[in-house]
């Protein structure tokens, strides 16, 4: 039996086991999904470990999508660009890293939603890893407009200066009411990459745009999976403005993470309704 499993520590609300096992089964593929909680002092006898040919690879998850960097024999040229992985390919005893966060977030845009970026104007909630993804992937997409806002000013800033190097001149501004009115007044797609309205986290019954600011006629895309609602969402149906929830950017990771690891095409549908069965449960 091959292995492959999600790394990361500590791992307790992962629900990747289980949908990525889903899609194993679904295609009689003989390999088992497991859950690595790995300490930062075991990461690198765990490295030497999965080189072995019976592991086909890892999902990577908190707190080291940036560490596994270093610890990969080769990365691919947009997870060095987004600076982290969240996958890696055991490609014969050689540990590839890849990011499938940005790529898989388009997929589930463009395949499910019928979103096409291309020429769109977006504004991204957040400054940290997830939006360093996203925003990467939007840019490589065509967007035509991009605005960061976050509640530190310094890490929107620091944020676009290395998104500029890409071409597309990008604004940030510091995440409160006032400055949020121009930016959402036009825009085709918001995305929350922030923790606010996560379960357990640190503002869990809080929107990160104020209701009465949402606009209507624009996608409002939550990467937020826990709850499956969360305060933007439910705000956003309220305004009956199109909604995007979180666990379609975590299943489509690892629908992209799949077929990296397995070359065969993931039942995308099996794995969104294992993953939101596991959230349930
Ligand atoms: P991830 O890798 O999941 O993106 P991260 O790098 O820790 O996580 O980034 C978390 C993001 O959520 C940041 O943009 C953070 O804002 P700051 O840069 O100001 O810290 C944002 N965030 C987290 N809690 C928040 C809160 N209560 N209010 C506003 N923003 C918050």
């Amino acid at each position: 039996m091959k292995r492959i499993g999600i790394l990361g520590y500590p791992l307790s609300h992962s629900i990747s086991p289980e949908f990525q096992q889903a899609a194993l089964d679904h295609h009689e593929i003989k390999a088992t999904f497991h859950r690595w909680e790995v300490t930062a002092d075991d990461l690198n006898s765990f490295f030497e470990t999965i080189r072995d040919s019976n592991f086909i690879g890892a999902s990577v998850t908190i707190p080291y999508k940036e560490k596994c960097l270093d610890l990969v024999d080769e990365i691919t040229e947009s997870a060095r660009l987004i600076g982290a992985i969240n996958c890696i390919v055991n490609r014969d005893n050689v540990l590839v890293g890849h990011n499938t966060d940005g790529s898989g977030f388009i997929r589930a845009l463009k395949t499910k939603y019928g979103f096409e970026p291309s020429g769109k104007k977006v504004l991204i909630i957040g400054a940290g890893g997830a939006a360093k993804a996203i925003a990467y992937s939007l840019i490589q997409e065509g967007i035509s407009q991009l605005t960061i806002a976050n509640r530190t000013i310094t890490r929107a800033e620091e944020l676009a200066q290395r998104l500029e190097r890409n071409g597309l001149k990008i604004n940030s501004i510091k995440l409160d009411k006032q400055t949020l009115v121009a930016p959402l007044s036009n825009v085709d797609l918001i995305v929350n990459t922030t923790s606010i309205g996560m379960k357990n986290g640190p503002d869990p019954q809080h929107s990160p745009i104020p209701p009465d600011l949402i606009p209507q006629n624009a996608i409002i895309n939550d990467i937020v999976y826990n709850p499956i609602e969360t305060p933007l969402i439910k705000a956003a149906k309220l305004k009956q403005a199109p909604t995007i929830g979180g666990l379609d950017m975590l299943v489509y990771q690892g629908v992209e993470a799949f077929e990296l690891w397995t070359k065969t095409l993931a039942p995308e549908t099996i794995m969104y309704d294992a993953a939101q069965k596991a959230l349930r449960s």
